[in-house]
């Protein structure tokens, strides 16, 4: 859809976590200006010292080019977006949202902004909080093409691949399956580790071992880098995020008459994870869980 010219020096950032707070600061290392909004204020703080300007309101990033999201769910998107900014944004502005949403309400978020001439290209990103202020991040975007190319100006400063995969809903649903297999095999090894603790080895030893063969990836050595420290705060892959994006799988193979039983025991690991352990810790915590069983 022809809009506006995209303002290059207009970026607006909303939602401060782990996530956001990285691809925030990357952005202001790349040269972007921003201006960021954060529900909890606070978290503003660090990216106004590195030279952000924030935002009284959600509201206020209404009339910037350029709108980017990190929040945790579909009702911190209703909240923030829905609730705040939408109504006042002009025709042509570009939402990138990169926060894990299911690929149906993406693609209900895209019709509602586009009946009011609002572009939104799905970004969503696969890495974690080091990697997206490295600006290493995997990008998968679905939109329209035209405006997910729109986009890339930004998210080439963010990732060091950014990958178009179609219409909406597309990118959730690359995103989820990531994530189907990193709940899977994080459950798997808590498991692992709790079986040989209780066998009589010491934690550390089999975590060393496990996590420096050939059958942990990369993704999984961090986890169990994290199991190492037994340091499940400040998270950086919150369990309860981990059991939504599990929960959001499960629920959208349902509607398309798959079942998926192992990540459908995997979200309830990370759902006892949240109950025990509280929702600020990491989805590694699942091994103080597991061990206690
Ligand atoms: N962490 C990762 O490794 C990772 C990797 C890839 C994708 N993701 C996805 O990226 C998104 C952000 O993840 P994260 O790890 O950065 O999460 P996080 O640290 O928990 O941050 C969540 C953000 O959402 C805001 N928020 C939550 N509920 C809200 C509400 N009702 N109203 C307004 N703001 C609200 C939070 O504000 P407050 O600060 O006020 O709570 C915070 O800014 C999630 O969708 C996650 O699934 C995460």
């Amino acid at each position: 859809m022809a809009g506006r010219p995209v303002d290059r020096n207009s970026i607006a950032f909303a939602g401060l976590g782990s996530m956001g707070a990285g691809m925030a600061h990357r952005l202001l290392d790349a040269g972007f200006t921003l201006t960021v909004y954060n529900r909890t204020e606070a978290k503003t703080a660090p990216l106004v010292q590195a030279g952000a300007c924030r935002a009284a309101s959600a509201a206020a990033l209404a009339g910037h080019g350029t709108v980017m999201l990190s929040l945790s769910d579909e009702k911190a998107v209703e909240s923030v977006l829905f609730g705040e900014i939408a109504a006042m944004m002009a025709p042509g502005t570009l939402v990138i949202d990169t926060s894990t949403v299911s690929p149906s309400y993406s693609r209900a978020a895209c019709e509602r902004l586009s009946a009011q001439g609002v572009r939104r290209v799905e970004a969503c990103v696969v890495g974690n909080p080091q990697m997206a202020r490295a600006g290493k991040l995997r990008v998968l975007t679905a939109g329209d093409r035209q405006d997910a190319e729109a986009a890339q100006y930004v998210l080439a400063a963010l990732g060091q691949e950014v990958r178009y995969t179609g219409r909406p809903g597309m990118a959730c649903s690359v995103k989820l399956a990531f994530n189907m297999m990193l709940g899977a095999q994080i459950a798997s090894l808590a498991e692992a580790v709790s079986y040989a603790e209780r066998a009589g080895l010491d934690r550390g030893f089999v975590i060393d071992i496990l996590a420096n063969s050939g059958f942990c990836s990369p993704v999984l050595q961090f986890r169990a880098q994290i199991m190492r420290t037994g340091h499940y705060q400040p998270a950086s892959f919150r369990a309860e995020l981990m059991e939504k994006d599990l929960r959001l799988a499960v629920g959208g193979a349902t509607d398309l008459g798959l079942a998926l039983p192992v990540t459908a025991c995997a979200a309830q690991r990370f759902a006892e994870t949240v109950a025990a352990a509280g929702p600020e810790s990491d989805a590694a915590a699942l091994l103080e869980i597991q061990a206690q069983r």
